[in-house]
């Protein structure tokens, strides 16, 4: 293997994802399956995508910041803590910690779903499915509001520097601190308004994804909410690896957020639900709620294979 890190954190949006939530269950016996189970898991995966060169195949295993110390009491990434849930009004973010999550991705479902299914069944006893999400591409990467999504990710090297941790952590490095949040949109609503409405909304053109000039974007557009700067005018980044997801019962957006650092993310969802130094919160969420959050991180595989 020639990269440490896991394929899914930094790899470019794929056609289909299931998302696999899970809980770790209390028999005897439990963490050690898992222990091996994950320390197993690079191989597992690089053996997968050997055998389904045409899949693009990806996998993000991450580890719940609860469920951290029963899987490895010997050490925790420095700065993983609980999901900092937020409400302000009838914005809200709570936390619904989850023990294990597992992001698969490809360009074909099947590919999804055979690891998925390989991932259930060696886990079975071990843990409980809680939550079981289909995310796919929409459209040309889009959001179910109708906006391109992603457009101002960090890209090339980029993308490595804002989400892995590197040095300041060297036992943990290639690693990378996950958030996870299910929205769920309010479409009737947000279909309701005029073009104009939602492209304020989020300081972007719909059709052609054109940024407004700074100057003619609201204090609560989404974009204006969520570029942040420090003190020194440096950008605070997080990248995103966020999908749709939608069935007759409901729809919106399996919200992801990959960092060095997990204060990137806490910075941008404060900033969204408590709004400005004059409570000027974001727009979106008059359209969308989050309906669970969870703070996870995702070690390097160097680091999983020494678990088993
Ligand atoms: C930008 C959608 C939640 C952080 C965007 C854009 C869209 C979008 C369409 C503009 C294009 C782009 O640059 O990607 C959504 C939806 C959300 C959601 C539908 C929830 C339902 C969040 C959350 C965060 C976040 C929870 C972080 C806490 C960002 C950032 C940008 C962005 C950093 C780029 C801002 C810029 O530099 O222009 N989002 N987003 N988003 N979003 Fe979100």
């Amino acid at each position: 293997m020639d990269q440490d890190y896991q394929s899914g954190v930094i790899a470019p949006q794929n056609r289909d994802a299931l998302f696999l939530c899970f809980n770790g269950n209390h028999e005897p016996g439990s963490e050690q399956q898992v222990r091996a189970f994950l320390g197993g898991l690079p191989q597992k995966v690089e053996a997968l995508r050997a055998r389904l060169p045409e899949t693009d195949l990806h996998l993000t295993a991450a580890i719940g910041s609860a469920y951290w110390d029963r899987i490895c009491p010997e050490e925790r990434p420095a700065l993983l803590r609980p999901f900092p849930a937020l409400e302000k009004g009838a914005r809200v973010a709570p936390s619904t910690p989850i023990d294990l999550l597992f992001i698969v991705r490809a360009d074909q479902y099947d590919a999804c779903f055979e690891l998925s299914r390989e991932i259930e069944q060696a886990l079975q006893g071990a843990v409980t499915l809680v939550d079981e999400v289909h995310g796919f591409r929409y459209l040309d990467s889009r959001d179910l509001t109708g906006f391109v999504d992603g457009t101002e990710n960090p890209e090339g090297d980029d993308r490595l520097d804002v989400a892995l941790v590197g040095d300041e952590d060297p036992q943990f490095a290639g690693g990378s601190y996950l958030h996870l949040q299910r929205y769920e949109h309010d479409l009737s609503a947000w279909n309701r308004q005029s073009l104009k409405e939602q492209e304020d909304t989020y300081g972007r053109t719909k059709a052609d994804n054109i940024e407004y000039p700074s100057a003619e974007k609201s204090p609560h557009a989404h974009t204006k909410r969520t570029s942040l700067k420090r003190p020194d005018g440096s950008s605070i980044e997080i990248l995103r690896q966020s999908m749709p997801y939608g069935d007759a019962a409901r729809k919106g957006l399996m919200f992801v957020s990959l960092c060095r650092t997990p204060e990137n993310f806490e910075l941008m969802l404060k900033s969204m639900v408590e709004g400005d130094e004059e409570g000027r919160a974001d727009r979106i969420l008059q359209f969308t709620r989050a309906v669970s959050g969870a703070a996870f991180f995702v070690p390097a595989n160097s680091w999983l294979q020494r678990l088993g």
